[in-house]
């Protein structure tokens, strides 16, 4: 079984339920394939292993194309001209990615297609899919495109194997090794991210080593690139900005002058002689120390359009991000990256697009929406989520991500009136944009089972079926995973599914309920530190997010504060700066509130910031008894490991209720109300 863990959501079982796999069997006999590419091929694998073990049975390769019952795949300009015909009007409304599954021919056959052979193989793991999670395969007509165009893996590995922020053992990259040894986990690794259409992937830390742009580097790189590219992936490196001077030897790296310029092209350059695809560079500039070019009186716009003029020629783009905070600004953190970069707007390369952390802060268990999204109609902007759960539990906690994920995709911004979704400034529609993406900071690892938590898993997943339609609800998305991953049984699925569910509010309530945030312990970041003041930087320290002191708590960003509230359009800034509009969830957020103040639901803020803490642990009480009743449905190991995890959570959940009420306690001066348990 620790092959289980191993396959992910790819497991393929064979199907129970005795009907549906009638009905499966008698529709599928075979397989046929049109085209030759190492694509079709890798399709043409997965759908035959896959539906021989979905089905129990061999599923072989049909030569004649005629044939009832069976499952033709390939690229239309490759497919008969009958065929072709069949789905020409559902093939023009697709873009290179997308794919049309239907049934033709009363029912005999089911064609899988696309313009592309990646297109093809993206509709081989949806029709997968439909299996493994038993729906009904008759009668298909099924189109389906990418909403967003770079859906692309943020590794922060550094190149001695360890993973900055990584807990799932260490980088699964063998730089060592590379490039003559192709170890199989990255195989495994690309057709997992095929399945869920990622179709990028950023192979080094943002915190970056310049030695990642030498020769040396440069054949791993490339087999990297080889292994992938049948997988629809593209190879992307962070670019250390300082890199003229460190391994071109050159002394400077202001973007301004010219033989800086010229060393980045020819640099560039070399990458595309021997990786003709390459996506690009991910820069982290001016950010937490890292070199770029303010260091030469230069600025954002300056050091990325030096880089995408280097890579235009070859196709590629510069993804800038947009975290930013500086030692020398006294203004709220939070207020920094618009500040910074929103007077910036229509400035950038048609190549470069800005890449925007989902919250102003740093990925919370809940960040209200960055004011980015919105501010700068003129720039593309990308989404960065962080998949590996730097203060959310490492991989010890058990939270849904997707859910989080999904209420900053839904957020409205306003920018353009009603109905401005982050998710539509990202994929593009809003304000129309041609580069559009959304990036993961992957949690994967050499751990067996990836990802350190089995359900670590479906974050991954989530992040991907999301980044291919921001719009799906992370409801379904766990649902999907729960079947493929583990078991069709409803017994199952609708319990556990609930309890990912609820995952993501339980981690909010009993680490930072109410609009709390940045309170874990420093540097690491995991368990509580609300107490810490003492480190160097006033904004690393605790004790500047939460305010607390006798009078209350909570950050004031309204006009009375900070006034960050300004940075969003009038309809939502106007909602935020009112202490009685402010939704509750983000009331510490943007306000310092009286102890005594009264909440919505009649308690006063010290009881219900109590109880919203004792919530959290009842909720993992919770999560632990829904687990325990799903021994008849999971595998040994799988389920012994969650359940130990989870007990290790609701410890730490108590940790963290406690450590925190004690604290605050100080403050507030008041006793715990009734309901919430005294620390022991
Ligand atoms: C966080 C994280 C760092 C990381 C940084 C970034 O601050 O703790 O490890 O380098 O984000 O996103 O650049």
């Amino acid at each position: 079984s620790a092959q289980k863990d191993y396959k992910l959501w790819l497991q393929y079982n064979k199907v129970e339920d005795a009907t549906i796999l009638n009905s499966y069997r008698s529709t599928i006999k075979g397989v046929h394939a049109f085209g030759n590419s190492e694509t079709i091929a890798i399709a043409t694998k997965e759908i035959e292993q896959g539906l021989s073990s979905l089905l129990g049975q061999e599923i072989h390769k049909i030569n004649n194309e005629n044939s009832a019952n069976i499952i033709v795949i390939g690229k239309t300009s490759e497919l008969s001209a009958e065929l072709q015909q069949n789905i020409q009007k559902d093939i023009r409304i697709i873009n290179n990615e997308g794919y049309v599954i239907k049934t033709l021919n009363n029912n005999k056959q089911v064609l899988i297609t696309g313009k592309t052979d990646v297109a093809v193989l993206y509709g081989v793991f949806h029709f997968l899919r439909l299996l493994q999670t038993n729906q009904s395969i008759s009668n298909l007509a099924i189109t389906d495109a990418p909403k967003i165009n770079v859906r692309i893996l943020n590794h922060w590995d550094n190149l001695n194997e360890t993973v900055e922020r990584g807990y799932a053992g260490s980088s699964i990259w063998n730089w060592q090794k590379l490039p003559d040894f192709i170890d199989q986990r990255y195989i495994d690794y690309a057709r997992a991210n095929a399945s869920i259409g990622i179709n990028g992937t950023v192979l080094n830390n943002v915190n970056a080593n310049a030695l990642i742009l030498t020769p040396q580097y440069f054949e791993k790189v490339t087999a990297l690139a080889n292994t992938f590219r049948p997988y629809g992936i593209k190879v992307y490196l962070t670019a250390r900005f300082s890199a003229p001077i460190e391994i071109g030897k050159l002394k400077t790296a202001d973007p301004y002058d010219p033989e800086v310029q010229k060393w980045w092209k020819d640099k560039t350059a070399e990458i595309y002689k021997s990786i003709p695809d390459f996506g690009g560079f991910l820069v982290k500039a001016n950010s937490e120390g890292q070199p770029g070019p303010q260091n030469y009186g230069r600025n954002h716009v300056d050091g990325a359009n030096m880089l995408a003029d280097a890579l235009a020629p070859f196709g590629g783009i510069v993804m800038w991000r947009a975290f930013v905070y500086s030692e020398h600004n006294t203004d709220d953190r939070a207020k920094q990256a618009y500040s910074e970069f929103v007077p910036y707007d229509g400035k950038f390369r048609d190549n470069v697009i800005v890449q925007v952390k989902n919250g102003a802060i740093d990925f919370q268990p809940r960040e209200p929406f960055h004011p980015m999204f919105g501010a700068m109609p003129k720039t593309p902007l990308m989404m960065e989520f962080q998949i590996t759960q730097e203060y959310l539990g490492f991989s010890t906690h058990l939270v849904f991500l997707p859910k989080l994920f999904q209420e900053v995709l839904q957020s409205d911004t306003y920018s353009k009136g009603k109905g401005s979704t982050v998710a539509k400034i990202i994929d593009g529609s809003l304000d129309p944009h041609k580069l559009t993406g959304m990036a993961g900071v992957a949690n994967i690892g050499s751990d067996i089972n990836w990802c350190g938590h089995p359900f670590a898993q479906a974050n991954w997943y989530g992040f991907g079926r999301l980044a291919w339609n921001p719009n799906l609800d992370s409801k379904t998305i766990a649902e999907e995973w729960l079947r493929m991953t583990f078991s069709n049984n409803e017994k199952f699925v609708q319990p556990v599914q609930e309890m990912m569910i609820d995952s993501r509010e339980a981690v909010v309530n009993y680490m930072t309920p109410l609009g709390l945030h940045h309170i874990m312990d420093t540097g690491h970041h995991y368990g509580p530190g609300p107490w810490v003041s003492n480190l160097s930087r006033p904004e690393w320290n605790p004790v500047y997010y939460h305010k607390a002191d006798k009078n209350g708590i909570g950050f004031d960003r309204s006009s009375t504060g900070s006034n960050a509230t300004a940075q969003y359009a009038p309809e939502i800034a106007k909602e935020f700066n009112d202490i009685a509009k402010c939704p509750e969830k983000d009331l510490l957020w943007f306000h310092h509130v009286s102890w005594d103040y009264k909440l919505k639901n009649g308690a006063t803020l010290w009881d219900g910031l109590a109880q919203k803490y004792q919530e959290g642990v009842n909720q993992v009480g919770n999560m632990q008894s829904t687990w325990g009743k799903m021994k008849p449905y999971v595998d040994e190991q799988r389920f012994h490991e969650v359940e130990m995890l989870l007990n290790i959570q609701h410890k730490e959940a108590k940790w963290w209720r406690d450590a925190c009420l004690l604290y605050f306690q100080q403050f507030s001066g008041k006793e715990l109300p009734n309901g919430v348990e005294k620390p022991t």
